[in-house]
């Protein structure tokens, strides 16, 4: 088995994704598109079971965790408000031998251009990341927009409707999954570093007194997040920002990093925002974005803590982390260990020989009606059958075969030992709903 994970090769990744049907290029037929990618059929099922993951590892005792969808465009006086406009900048650089265009900060400009060694740079220039649209159809009437570089701003500008609404008492948090847009300069790493990609953030509405407490809070409890999720925990570390790296919005940062092929890089922001977004969108706004405390009979403008993930970026994590190479009867074999309720496919289910079909159906059906995650795959030799569900990371297959007409057993085989034993078919639904328990 492979042991560290650390090596695992982006381009074998990126060809199984496509392969085994995880994950497309965007319009790959006309050369894709880059910093895009497309989700098919078991990449979504996968960062599915991670999205609701996220959101059921939300649940605490401090507060409520209450749920909102935003729109993905936003005018353009709250991107002014919010920082956006004046401050979601990259510096860039462009290589005038060659044309290629490269982040500043991402390169060593004395070395020379990494495409084609040359220093023929022009001036670094700072490039905005935000998307701008014009809204509406007559071009004198229309507006500007922006795509959302981040879901964060669609909660702070709804936080009075939703604290009037959702019957809340602070402290509680707002959380969306959502899709944001960047330009970055120069995507990369597959999922790494996309130009469209999906957020999970969670904004916590305290008190100020309360705002260090809650950021060391949610800091802990967004490690046991990864540890849950199977994670391997040696590859997690949080790191705090130096004063310099903060971004426009933050009074701390704790990044969640993990040690990917490429390296130990951001998963995840904890960010103490501070009552930041809701006092810029006041200013703008003209509207009271603060709250009356019956106790003390004041009034103040809530502080913030916020969790921040890319859905993509942790599937990335989740498919480098889980994936292994060994040798099975004599022949290497690629598997993804997810963690059964992460896995995309929960079960397969083999008739042994096309003969045996129908009873094996029977089951099959049975078992889909609690749990609609599971595959009926009939055609192949048993062993490249295992090898398939193996690649694509299905925990468990179900064999039914001749015995299992005389005795009423079926082999379940465990993907990780290729251990096999015989269950009781009336025991198939029962077997699986418990080890399907986080
Ligand atoms: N609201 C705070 C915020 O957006 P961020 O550190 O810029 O903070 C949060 O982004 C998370 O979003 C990152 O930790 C990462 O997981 C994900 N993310 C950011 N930019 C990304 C990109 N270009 N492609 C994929 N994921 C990205």
């Amino acid at each position: 088995m492979t042991s560290d994970t650390t090596n695992v090769s982006l381009d074998n990744l990126v060809s199984l994704c496509k392969r085994r049907g995880f994950i497309f290029q965007t319009a790959d037929i006309y050369g894709g598109m880059n910093g895009f990618y497309d989700f098919s059929h078991l990449g979504v099922l996968l960062k599915e079971n991670l999205r609701q993951a996220w959101k059921d590892s939300l649940y605490n005792e401090q507060g409520e965790i209450v749920f909102m969808e935003g729109a993905v465009v936003g005018p353009e006086a709250m991107w002014i408000a919010s920082g956006h406009v004046q401050n979601f900048h990259d510096p860039m650089v462009d290589c005038m031998a060659c044309k290629h265009r490269f982040r500043a900060d991402h390169i060593d400009l004395a070395k020379g251009c990494p495409h084609c060694g040359k220093s023929a740079w022009t001036e670094v220039r700072t490039f905005n990341m935000m998307f701008k649209t014009e809204v509406g159809a007559a071009q004198a009437h229309a507006s500007v927009g922006y795509l959302r570089p981040e879901t964060a701003q669609s909660i702070f500008v709804n936080f009075k409707n939703i604290y009037s609404t959702a019957r809340v008492k602070i402290p509680f948090g707002v959380a969306q999954i959502g899709k944001a847009f960047r330009n970055e300069i120069t995507p990369r790493q597959f999922l790494f570093r996309m130009r469209e990609f999906e957020q999970m953030e969670m904004e916590w509405f305290c008190a100020p007194q309360d705002s260090v407490q809650a950021f060391e809070f949610w800091c802990k409890k967004r490690l046991a997040f990864y540890d849950a999720i199977g994670i391997d925990m040696s590859k997690i570390r949080m790191r705090a920002h130096e004063k310099d790296e903060l971004s426009h919005y933050s009074q701390q940062t704790n990044d969640v990093e993990y040690l990917f092929p490429f390296g130990w890089r951001e998963l995840e922001g904890i960010a103490h925002r501070g009552n930041y977004d809701l006092s810029q969108h006041s200013k703008h706004s003209g509207k009271d974005l603060s709250v009356f405390d019956e106790a003390t009979q004041t009034s103040y403008v809530p502080e913030v803590v916020e969790c921040s993930v890319g859905s993509d970026r942790l599937l990335l994590t989740v498919l480098f982390d889980n994936y292994r190479e060994d040798v099975v009867e004599n022949e290497p074999r690629t598997y993804f260990a997810f963690k059964p309720h992460i896995a995309p496919i929960k079960a397969a289910f083999l008739p042994l020989v096309k003969k045996l079909e129908e009873p094996a159906r029977a089951l099959f059906n049975e078992v889909k009606k609690s749990i609609p995650q599971i595959q009926f795959d009939v055609p192949g030799s048993i062993g490249k059958r295992y090898r398939r569900q193996d690649e694509i990371g299905t925990p468990y297959c179900f064999t039914y075969d001749f015995d299992s007409e005389t005795n009423g057993t079926v082999t379940v085989r465990n993907r990780d030992t290729t251990a096999q034993e015989r269950i009781a078919l009336d025991q198939v639904v029962h077997y699986l709903h418990d080890k399907l328990k986080k």
